[in-house]
């Protein structure tokens, strides 16, 4: 595996692969690796000639600077994991590299952004945005990889290439869970061994309201579902949301029952954990 940390390096080794014909697949990540980041590098192993990882905490799309500070960093484990994935290229730049200047590009997502994480985040998205487009100018992929796990961060990124007209095919991958269902996320590391017992709840709830689905309108689902979350006072509920998989806007009915999901966004002790399901 070769590691850069300079981008004119990356980009220098990498389209002179491209120009061999090579396919890049591409997986952007913040580090603290686990199998729901593997996952998504054995696919894109899998389907393209090289596997390009990046682990980069981007500063920018942290609102809240306990968050950035306290968010778990593992570069060497990292990489070992990285060859278990056979792993060709690592981009792991510093802060300076990827921002010698102030960054003030703004982004308009619309509708996708004025919900859920995009109203409980403020400028999360615009950070998100401005990073994968600066990785995806480094990288130049063929395909990238993203988690549905961050569904709505999923939809931003479709949308910013489809703006941008940029030449990548975003693949997305289903959510890899725990055992005992958790969804996987680098934030898991910070709960209490307390707090990780509680945690499984989360998707206990989300699969208990699908099973729901069928006797219940949405409606009363939501209230049932935010009902479910508070009776746990280990929880701090910031959202439960019924909504369109496309533009994820809130549904008032399942209607003709096309993509409709589920989304969570909760505060257990000092993490901050999200997790959806689909209905339709
Ligand atoms: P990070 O949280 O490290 O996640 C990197 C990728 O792994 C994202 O596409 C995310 O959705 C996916 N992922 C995380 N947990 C997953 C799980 N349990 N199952 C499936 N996929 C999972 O998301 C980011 O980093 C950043 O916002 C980034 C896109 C790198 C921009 O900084």
């Amino acid at each position: 595996m070769l590691t850069f940390s300079k981008i004119k390096e990356t980009t220098d080794f990498l389209e002179q692969e491209i120009n061999q014909g090579r396919s890049i697949g591409f997986v952007p990540t913040m580090g603290a690796l686990h199998e729901g980041h593997l996952e998504l590098m054995r696919r894109a192993k899998k389907e393209n000639d090289l596997l390009v990882v990046s682990i980069f905490v981007n500063p920018i799309q942290f609102n809240k600077s306990e968050d950035l500070e306290k968010y778990p960093r593992n570069l060497e484990a990292d990489k070992k994991l990285l060859e278990t994935v056979g792993c060709n290229v690592l981009f792991s730049p510093e802060t300076e590299e990827m921002y010698p200047e102030e960054v003030n590009e703004k982004y308009d997502f619309w509708q996708l952004e004025t919900v859920m994480e995009g109203a409980h985040r403020p400028g999360h998205f615009n950070g998100v945005a401005i990073v994968v487009k600066k990785l995806f100018e480094i990288v130049k992929p063929q395909r990238a990889y993203f988690g549905e796990k961050d569904f709505q961060q999923l939809a931003i990124i479709q949308k910013l290439v489809e703006m941008k007209k940029m030449p990548v095919e975003i693949v997305p991958c289903p959510i890899v869970r725990e055992a005992d269902g958790l969804a996987m996320s680098s934030r898991n590391a910070r709960l209490t061994p307390e707090e990780r017992t509680i945690a499984p709840r989360i998707f206990e709830i989300l699969q208990y309201a699908k099973s729901k689905k069928d006797s219940i309108c949405t409606g009363p689902m939501k209230q049932m579902v935010i009902n479910m979350f508070e009776a746990n006072e280990d929880f701090l509920l910031e959202y439960f949301e019924i909504a369109d998989d496309k533009n994820l806007q809130a549904v008032t009915s399942w209607g003709k029952g096309e993509g409709i999901m589920g989304f969570v966004a909760l505060q257990l002790g000092n993490v901050r954990l999200i997790d959806n399901v689909r209905f339709i």
